[in-house]
């Protein structure tokens, strides 16, 4: 089978594309005929080992993927695709059906085929939806259902999504609403209308105005983009507020910290631990419309290098698909 490969860490242009053997299914396990794969920031940051993020995060980085060079070398963990095969004691999934899910960080997704446990987090596809648009439902759905849950949001708190136009954001707005919250989010220009259509209930252009300073507080405010920090959204959080990260090292020591001392607390929950009933309520949420995945673009599989340079652009509306 053909498969996006790449045999050291560095720039976009160490994938290529090369025949590989097609993984053959344990008894618990389907072999997917895998259609769409999201091109996402966790594979980004894996294939260049996290560099952009400082020296120590590089090395927990290679510690966890492979010190001199990676030890997964195909990359891609969100994906859609059709049922090829299925083991003697797969009960849940037959020959045909339609899926989706993520391998989280077993990754294998970027290939022709790939090969998961029945039991893993992967669920029917929603009817209605193409296979580019399911595989664009778990990267930003399931980082932002694994955040909200460490904010323990309740029915009526205001909450500010910072990045809301993103994979991560574009489902936190959506899912905050789904949890009765009163949703402010921030995005750039272009993308107001759609944060407006998610479900928010205020939108603020980041290049127009700094919330820090409009006086509004919130009982939560969520990074959804990793571009903001704690320090400067203290004042913008109500007594006992909680600044919910997605990235940045220093976010580690700060919720450490504030655990302890402080009345506005910082949660940064890594590494997220996805389960298949969230893949599943995802599933639920979109059939009853009270969810779908923005979708940016769709690049053809072989022309994985240069949809991943346009996702490191870090400006990518919700997600970037590849099709096989
Ligand atoms: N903790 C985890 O397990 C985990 C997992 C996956 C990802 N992450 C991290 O989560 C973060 C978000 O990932 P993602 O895939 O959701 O991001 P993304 O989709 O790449 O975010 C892109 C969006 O962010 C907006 N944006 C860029 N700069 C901004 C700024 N300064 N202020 C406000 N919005 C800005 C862009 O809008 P404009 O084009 O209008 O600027 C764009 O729509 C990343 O740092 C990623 O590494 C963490």
């Amino acid at each position: 089978m053909r498969a996006i490969v790449y045999d050291r860490y560095g720039p976009p242009d160490v994938l290529r594309i090369e025949d590989v053997e097609r993984p053959v299914p344990n008894e618990d396990e389907v072999l997917v005929r895998v259609r769409a794969v999201a091109v996402t920031r966790a594979d980004c940051a894996t294939r260049e080992a996290n560099r952009r993020s400082g020296v120590a995060v590089a090395l927990i980085s290679r510690s966890i993927s492979g010190v001199r060079r990676p030890k997964q070398r195909i990359l891609g963990s969100e994906f859609a695709g059709e049922v090829e095969a299925v083991g003697s004691a797969v009960r849940e999934f037959a020959v045909g059906d339609q899926l989706f899910g993520t391998s989280g960080f077993r990754f294998g997704a970027y290939a022709e085929f790939i090969r998961v446990r029945e039991a893993a987090r992967i669920a029917h596809k929603p009817a209605g939806l193409s296979f580019a648009e399911a595989a664009a439902i778990p990267d930003g759905g399931l980082n932002a259902l694994w955040c909200l849950r460490g904010a323990d949001l309740q029915k009526g708190q205001r909450i500010l999504i910072y990045g809301a136009s993103g994979a991560i954001g574009s489902a936190g707005v959506q899912l905050a609403r789904h949890l009765g919250a009163d949703v402010t989010a921030v995005c750039g220009t272009k993308n107001l209308d759609l944060a407006r259509s998610l479900g928010a209930d205020r939108v603020i252009d980041y290049t127009q105005e700094d919330f820090t300073r409009n006086g509004q507080t919130y009982a939560v405010i969520f990074d959804a983009v990793g571009k903001h920090s704690f320090a400067r959204c203290k004042r913008s959080l109500t007594r006992g507020g909680r600044y919910l990260a997605t990235d940045g090292f220093r976010n580690l020591f700060l919720a450490l910290w504030t655990s302890r001392f402080g009345d506005r607390k910082v949660v940064f929950r890594i590494p997220p631990r996805y389960t298949k009933q969230d893949v599943v309520l995802l599933k639920e949420l979109i059939e009853a419309r009270r969810f779908r995945p923005v979708l940016d673009r769709c690049y053809p599989f072989a022309d994985v290098i240069e949809a991943t340079r346009y996702v490191e652009t870090e400006h990518k509306t919700g997600n970037v698909v590849l099709t096989i």
